[in-house]
């Protein structure tokens, strides 16, 4: 963009504002049929898996959790997720070129599903030890599951890295408290894993089900000087 043509130095109006290095998000959809298929296998695991595979939650809590634990993954300890396993796989690496990255695997570090129910929230929340991390609505129905809300940490002050100001009634991309993704069933969403995401608005479902992922670069590389890489097959 050439700033010099429009830009006065002597005029406090024609100034520009301009989106420096704006945030990346994938949203795409699982075909409808494969869909389908995922969330009945899905929907069966809730129901079915060995109680090894279900998260404590305290009494009375209103979500459930499948392979929440870091010796377990989802996506590799039940074989019928296998093909879910290759489209997510692959949908990161396709992001991280997309953006203009160099990397040539990538290895899901972290897989597990969740179910809300009725009055449930998602408390803000941000992964670390994770490079990109991914969402998939498995049941989910816009109308009355809550949507998935990502946090401008320049705005919220608990979450603040640096310094900030009251934002103004005008709202701009810049000074907004939160993004909504309203989105419909099967979309997979993926993000950088250090966005703040959550959401506030209590369930009015009694089902929203989602599965959640971590995923790594298998080389995490830069230039000839730095690197280091993630192995698939320990879990630790
Ligand atoms: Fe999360």
């Amino acid at each position: 963009m050439n700033t010099e043509d429009k830009t006065n130095i002597n005029s406090v109006e024609n100034f520009q504002i301009i989106p420096i290095m704006p945030e990346a998000m994938a949203v795409f959809q699982i075909d409808k049929e494969k869909h389908q298929e995922f969330k009945s296998k899905i929907e069966h695991l809730m129901d079915t898996a060995d109680d090894k595979y279900r998260r404590d939650v305290p009494d009375g809590d209103k979500r459930e959790f499948l392979c929440n634990n870091r010796f377990q993954n989802v996506l590799l300890d039940f074989p019928e997720l296998k093909e879910l396993h290759s489209i997510l796989k692959e949908s990161a690496l396709n992001f991280i070129k997309k953006c203009g990255f160099i990397c040539d695997e990538v290895i899901i570090t972290d897989a597990w599903v969740n179910k809300y129910r009725l009055g449930s929230t998602l408390p803000v929340h941000r992964h670390a030890n994770s490079y990109i991390s991914g969402n998939y609505f498995v049941n989910y129905d816009k109308s009355i599951n809550s949507p998935l809300t990502l946090t401008n940490d320049r705005v919220v002050t608990s979450q603040a890295p640096t310094l900030k100001l009251q934002p103004d009634d005008e709202k701009t991309p810049y000074n907004r408290n939160t993004y909504e993704i309203i989105c419909e069933e099967s979309t997979v969403l993926l993000w950088k894993s250090h966005i703040l995401h959550g959401y506030s608005k209590p369930e009015i479902g009694d089902n929203r089900l989602t599965l959640s992922f971590n995923i790594m670069p298998k080389v995490m590389g830069v230039g000839e000087q730095f690197s280091y890489a993630v192995d698939e097959n320990s879990r630790v």
